[in-house]
């Protein structure tokens, strides 16, 4: 029988570096001759990427967007992951349910409760084995993403917004201290990439 791959999720604020770090990531798995498949929320597959453009741009309830997050991530998770981990094969995800606490809850306000159910409902029996928290004190990110001349609706809300999000993803990481490793992205990038890596080495 073929062992199950490993998902990895990497999270964090809006312009903490995440991208540079998963490419690395990616390239570090193949080196270890592990078949590794990159991926994104909301995003991932054809449908999931026409949601993205919707989700990423065009204001809606907060409801609604909660909805839509979670329709785009079950394709995701029945066209792409899944598949993917059942053949053997590591998945790594720029975002996943992480996300939907910490911007829909912690930043939109949308009910807890509301967010449980749907990850009841859409994936009861997939967590990520690894995810990686980019954290970054918010200042910082927001002087980050003034560089951006294209922001997304998410990278225009205010510092309040992002304040409570970070603080929600830095509650989940205290929740689950065995799946998450919070990364220090606030030094050079090759102190975060050591850090990412020997996060990753951990699971192996
Ligand atoms: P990205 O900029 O990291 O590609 O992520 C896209 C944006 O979508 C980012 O601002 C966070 C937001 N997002 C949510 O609000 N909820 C979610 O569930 C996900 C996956 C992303």
């Amino acid at each position: 029988m073929t062992m199950k791959g490993k998902f990895i999720t990497f999270e964090g604020v809006d312009g903490a570096g995440k991208s540079t770090h998963i490419d690395e990531v990616i390239s570090f798995l193949e080196s270890q001759k592990i078949a590794v498949k990159r991926t994104r929320e909301p995003g991932g597959t054809k449908l999931g990427e026409k949601l993205r453009e919707l989700l990423l741009h065009d204001e809606m309830d907060p409801e609604t967007e909660t909805l839509l997050m979670f329709a785009a991530r079950r394709q995701h998770i029945a066209e792409v992951i899944k598949p993917a981990l059942d053949e053997g094969v590591f998945v790594v995800s720029d975002r996943f349910t992480d996300a939907t606490y910490a911007y829909q809850y912690g930043g939109k306000q949308v009910a807890y409760s509301k967010i449980e159910a749907l990850e009841a409902w859409v994936h009861p029996d997939l967590k990520a084995d690894l995810t990686l928290l980019f954290d970054l004190p918010v200042e910082i990110s927001i002087a980050r993403l003034k560089n951006n001349r294209a922001p997304d609706k998410f990278e225009k809300e205010s510092e309040a917004f992002f304040n409570r999000l970070r603080n929600v993803y830095l509650d989940l990481a205290r929740q689950h201290p065995n799946r998450y490793r919070i990364i220090n992205a606030n030094q050079t990038i090759e102190s975060v990439s050591h850090d990412v890596i020997e996060a990753i080495r951990t699971i192996l």
